[in-house]
C-alpha cells in the first residue's frame, strides 16, 4: 500500500531540473502519481519529450530543454512551465555531471564543468524560481550526495560542488524562511539502475564491494528517493527547512563491512 495519501499533490505543480532521467525522473513520476503536474528539464530535448511521455503524457507532464549553467535558459524553462500549468509549488534541482578522475587528471575546465552544472546550476534554478513561488508552502529541494560531507578520492569536483549545494540550501533556508519558502536537500546513497552508479561502480564486483560496506546491505531505489521528495514537499514537512535528508541505507555512518557480512561479532 502506498504510504502517502492518494492525490496528495492534486492542484500542485512541480518543476524538476535534471528530471529527464534517473533519480530525478523517478521523483517526477512519484509526484505525478500523487496528483501533481510536473515539468522536467534537461539539455537533450528528445530525452525531455520521452520523459514527459513516461511520466504520463501531456495532461500531467511537460518536457523542456534547458541548460542549468545558463541563467536565461533556466528562466525560459520556468516561464514555459508556468505558462503551461499556471503556477509552481515545488522545485527540485537535480541536474548533475560526474566522471571518475584524480584531481591531476582533471583540467580546470573539467573541474569547472561539474561545479557549473551542480552548484551554479542549483543557484540558478533556485534564484530564478523564487519569483514564481514566493509564498508559504513552497518547497525547494536540491539533490546532493554523500560526497558533500565525506571526501572521496577521484571526486574532487563533485565533493566541492555538492558541499557547496548543502551550504547554499542552508543559507537560502535562512533568507527565504520568513516568506514561508522551505529549502532542503536530499542526499541519496547509491541508487540502483542509474547513470551515477554506472559511472562510479561499473562492475558487479565494484557493486558488491560497495554494498558490503552499507549498513542496509543494498543499493536504494528511485522510489525511495521519490518518497523522501514527497515527504519534504508535503505539508508533513511544514516545519522542516535547511536540512539535508540522508536517504542512503546508513552509508554516511561509515564502513559497516564485517568479516561474515552480517553483524559485527564475527
Ligand atoms: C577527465 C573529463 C572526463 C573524464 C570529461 N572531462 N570527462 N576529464 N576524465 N572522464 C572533461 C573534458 O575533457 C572537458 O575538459 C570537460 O570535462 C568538459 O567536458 P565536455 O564533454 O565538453 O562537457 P559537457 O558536454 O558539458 O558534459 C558534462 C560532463 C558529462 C559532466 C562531462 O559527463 C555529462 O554530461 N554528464 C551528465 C550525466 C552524468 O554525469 N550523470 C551522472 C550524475 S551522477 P577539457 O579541458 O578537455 O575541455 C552524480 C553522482 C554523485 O552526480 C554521487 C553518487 C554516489
Ligand atoms: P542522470 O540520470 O545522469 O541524471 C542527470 C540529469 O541531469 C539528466 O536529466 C540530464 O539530462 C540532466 N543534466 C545534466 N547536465 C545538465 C545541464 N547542464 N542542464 C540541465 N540538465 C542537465 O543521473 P542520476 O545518477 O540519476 O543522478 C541524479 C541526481 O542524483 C544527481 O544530482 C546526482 O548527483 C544525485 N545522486 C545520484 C546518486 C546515484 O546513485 N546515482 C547518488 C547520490 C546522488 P541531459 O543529459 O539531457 O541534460
Amino acid at each position: 500500500m502506498d504510504p502517502f495519501r492518494e492525490n496528495l499533490f492534486a492542484g500542485k505543480t512541480a518543476f524538476i531540473a535534471g528530471g529527464t532521467s534517473g533519480i530525478n525522473l523517478g521523483i517526477a513520476k512519484r509526484l505525478a502519481g500523487l496528483g501533481a503536474k510536473v515539468a522536467v528539464a534537461g539539455r537533450n530535448p528528445e530525452k525531455a519529450t520521452a520523459a514527459a511521455a513516461e511520466i504520463g503524457g501531456p495532461e500531467v507532464a511537460l518536457g523542456l530543454s534547458a541548460d542549468v549553467r545558463i541563467y536565461q535558459s533556466v528562466e525560459d524553462a520556468l516561464d514555459q512551465a508556468v505558462a503551461r500549468f499556471g503556477k509552481l509549488d515545488i522545485v527540485i534541482s537535480g541536474a548533475a555531471g560526474n566522471f571518475v578522475a584524480p584531481a591531476l587528471g582533471m583540467s580546470a575546465n573539467g573541474f569547472r564543468t561539474v561545479v557549473d552544472i551542480d552548484l551554479n546550476g542549483t543557484f540558478n534554478v533556485f534564484r530564478a524560481c523564487y519569483a514564481h513561488l514566493n509564498r508559504p508552502g513552497a518547497s525547494l529541494i536540491a539533490i546532493t550526495a554523500g560526497q558533500a560531507v565525506n571526501p572521496r578520492m577521484l571526486q574532487a569536483h563533485v565533493c566541492a560542488a555538492k558541499a557547496g549545494i548543502n551550504h547554499l540550501c542552508r543559507v537560502l533556508a535562512m533568507e527565504w524562511g520568513p516568506s514561508g519558502v522551505r529549502v532542503n536537500g536530499i542526499s541519496p546513497g547509491p541508487i540502483a539502475d542509474t547513470e551515477g552508479m554506472a559511472r562510479l561502480a561499473p562492475t558487479p564486483e565494484a557493486e558488491a564491494a560497495l554494498t558490503s560496506r552499507i549498513p542496509l546491505r543494498r543499493y536504494g531505489t528511485k522510489d525511495e528517493i521519490g518518497d523522501a521528495a514527497v515527504f519534504l514537499s508535503s505539508d508533513a514537512a511544514r516545519y522542516v527547512t535547511g536540512t539535508i535528508l540522508d536517504v542512503d541505507g546508513g552509508s554516511q555512518l561509515g564502513d559497516a563491512s564485517t568479516r561474515d557480512g552480517t553483524h559485527g561479532l564475527a
